[in-house]
């Protein structure tokens, strides 16, 4: 089935940790069908903001048709979603790209990263992947948001900016303080953190997933706005270029140039 779009109802909103908010919304045909590392599109109520913003799925709750996000206030957009609340009606797009793949590793270790607003996608694959789960998680501060929650899919840990929880430093650096290893990695989060990981992966010669959150414009790969250079080329564009939204924005490691 496709993406659709949809007029849907928020359920419940709530605050995580500063500027982080968590929001389900009922939404049962992108639920029905959405798998994890796939996003949605949310639409402003403000004509002046006519783009979209996407928003990784953190939680898919396919009995209730329920969707779940968890963002930063990051601009006017995400403050404006921060103010919904329940009953609050709000347009969504999706389900939108690839997600993750999650045959296939029964018996294997995976280790699923998140770095900051990274860190939410990572949960519904937790929740979905049949095999061993180490989650590394990075944040800024002990704000530790949605930690309490990978607990219950294996085990957690964490690294901090300023030190204040875990290791301090970033995910490699807890890997390595708790002699971490996996059979494969998943990871979501900044560009310096998966650079480092795609290098990592390639040391250990492990497998590697990384979901890029590049800027977007039309979310459904018809505009170019969101493009990185891949090995392969793009049958689209037909150059070195790969559509974050539509191929991605989930990629082998070696398949991008970060
Ligand atoms: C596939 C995908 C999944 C995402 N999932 C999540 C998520 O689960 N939770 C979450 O909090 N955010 C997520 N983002 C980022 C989110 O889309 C942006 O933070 C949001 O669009 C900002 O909109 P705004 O109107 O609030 O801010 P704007 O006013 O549009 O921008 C405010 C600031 O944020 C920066 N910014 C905007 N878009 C991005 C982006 N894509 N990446 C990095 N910086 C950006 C701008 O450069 C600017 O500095 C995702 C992005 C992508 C592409
Ligand atoms: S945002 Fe338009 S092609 Fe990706």
């Amino acid at each position: 089935m496709a993406q659709v779009k949809l007029t849907a109802a928020v359920a419940s909103q709530e605050k995580l940790a500063e500027g982080i908010y968590s929001m389900w919304i009922k939404a049962e045909t992108i639920a029905s069908q959405a798998r994890p590392g796939q996003f949605v599109s949310l639409y402003s109520k403000d004509g002046a903001r006519l783009l979209p913003r996407p928003i990784s799925l953190c939680e898919i709750d396919r009995e209730q048709g329920q969707i779940r996000l968890v963002y930063r206030i990051a601009g006017a957009g995400t403050e404006e979603f921060s103010h919904y609340q329940a009953g609050d009606l709000i347009d969504v797009l999706g389900p939108l790209g690839n997600g993750f793949p999650v045959d296939g590793l029964e018996g294997k270790t995976a280790f699923l990263i998140g770095g900051g607003i990274g860190i939410p996608p990572m949960l519904e694959l937790a929740k979905e992947l049949s095999c061993q789960v180490q989650a590394v998680l990075g944040y800024r501060d002990n704000s530790l948001f949605l930690k309490k929650e990978f607990e219950n899919y294996g085990s957690v840990y964490v690294a901090t900016e300023d030190g204040s929880a875990g290791t301090k430093g970033n995910v490699l650096d807890a890997i390595r303080e708790n002699g971490l290893h996996a059979d494969i990695i998943f990871a979501c989060g900044p560009t310096p953190m998966l650079k480092a990981l795609k290098a990592y992966a390639g040391e250990q010669g492990i497998p590697c997933y990384l979901s890029l959150e590049e800027r977007m414009a039309c979310g459904i790969g018809a505009c170019l706005a969101c493009v990185c250079q891949s090995k392969e080329i793009d049958s689209h564009s037909h150059v070195h270029n790969k559509r974050i939204c539509k191929d991605g924005p989930v990629f082998a490691a070696e398949e991008v140039e970060l």
